[in-house]
């Protein structure tokens, strides 16, 4: 398949050399059934990778089934992958077949595999050396033709190395590995793109074509773009969105690409993920402490500023009213970007998980 035939069936698209070579490894492994490990920082395309290579497999025809393993609670996620028997458990009132069962003839994708316990590791790697499920409580094991396409934003050699990550499932997986490389690697991508986002933006929304200048496009090339494509995607909708006059100019991103600075500013705090809930309250706690402090600084230089004296009363606030707040924030910051929300907030993405739905925290999707 010629790169243009690519691009345009799958909607991934690229010029630089780096991501054609990506993209050959890709149409050369996705015929075959062997178990691919995608690994890129996120907003890289990783979920676009894992359908292009369900979609140039025999098993195109059937369905891609994809699980975010950052995104289960850790106490279901092994019954959610393999399944049980009724019994098997408290409130195993059924018997259900779990997503390696529903994937058969199909393809599973396995998002975050990084964010896999340890002890369902050591399952997993058993169902890809023998194929065979064995669901909880069941004595029997039942066969399993499943393709697996498995992702991570992680580096797992590092996470080997702590001790995170089983060694031998790593061998595995990385024997396949496409790695996409982050957007300020490729940036031969970036005028690409821009235009297309530009055009699909333009057409969705039946608008005349929108031009940018060439200050914008410099600012675009120059900008590091931590949150990858994704960034840009939504940069440049944001700036589609809300220009008036025909023409992006620099003016129309920067605002944006600054939120995205202080984001990215706060990346370099040190970062404890999967730490134990204890210690990940305690993150929560932390930076909702900052926050609040951020926000006293702020309001002394405002009542300096207006010469008046501060007085101030002691509300008692719940520790639950804390944390919401400082999840709110970071969701909003990062434009409800969880994973970024919880690399802000310190804490992991399954940690965020649980406490939107713990504070009923009505937010939108990604
Ligand atoms: N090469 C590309 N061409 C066009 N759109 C792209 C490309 N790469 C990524 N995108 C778009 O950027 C967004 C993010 O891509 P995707 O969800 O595949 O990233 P990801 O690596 O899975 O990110 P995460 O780690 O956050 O899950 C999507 O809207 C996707 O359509
Ligand atoms: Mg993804």
């Amino acid at each position: 398949m010629s790169h243009q035939d690519f691009q345009e069936r799958f909607g991934l698209y690229y010029r630089s050399p780096l991501m054609r070579e990506v993209v050959e490894v890709i149409q050369q492994v996705a015929v075959t059934d062997i178990t691919v490990l995608i690994q890129g920082e996120s907003g890289t395309g990783k979920e676009l990778v894992a359908q292009a290579i369900h979609g140039l497999s025999s098993r195109a025809s059937k369905k891609l089934l994809s699980v975010n393993c950052g995104a289960i609670p850790e106490g279901i996620i092994e019954s959610e992958l393999f399944g049980h028997q009724r019994g098997a458990f408290t409130g195993a009132v059924e018997s259900r077949k779990g997503y390696f069962e529903l994937a058969d003839g199909g393809s599973l994708f396995l998002d975050e595999i990084g964010e896999l316990p340890r002890p369902v590791q050591v399952k997993f790697l058993r169902v890809l050396e023998t194929k065979e499920i064995l669901r909880i409580g069941a004595e029997t094991v039942s066969k399993a033709d499943v393709r697996f396409i498995t992702a991570t934003n992680k580096d797992l050699n590092l996470e080997v190395s702590k001790k995170k990550f089983r060694e031998d499932l790593f061998y595995r997986l990385r024997s396949v590995m496409i790695e996409l490389p982050p957007l300020r690697k490729r940036k031969e991508d970036i005028p690409l793109l821009v235009n297309k986002f530009i055009t699909d933006f333009c057409f969705r929304n039946k608008i005349d074509r929108i031009r940018i200048d060439d200050r914008a496009y410099d600012l675009l090339i120059e900008y590091h773009w931590p949150g990858n494509v994704r960034e840009l995607k939504n940069a440049i909708e944001s700036a589609a969105a809300l220009n008036k006059t025909g023409i992006l100019t620099s003016e129309d991103f920067e605002k944006n690409l600054i939120t995205s600075l202080q984001t990215s500013s706060h990346r370099n705090l040190p970062v404890h993920l999967n730490k134990t809930t204890e210690e990940a309250e305690r993150g929560l706690i932390l930076s909702a402490l900052i926050e609040i402090k951020k926000d006293l600084v702020e309001l002394k230089t405002v009542l300096i500023k207006d010469g008046k004296e501060v007085q101030t009363e002691d509300h008692p606030v719940s520790i639950k009213e804390v944390q919401k707040e400082a999840i709110k924030n970071a969701l909003i910051k990062t434009h409800y970007n969880k994973k970024k929300a919880a690399t802000v907030l310190n804490i992991s993405l399954r940690t965020l998980y649980r406490k939107i739905k713990d504070y009923s925290l009505n937010l939108r999707e990604d």
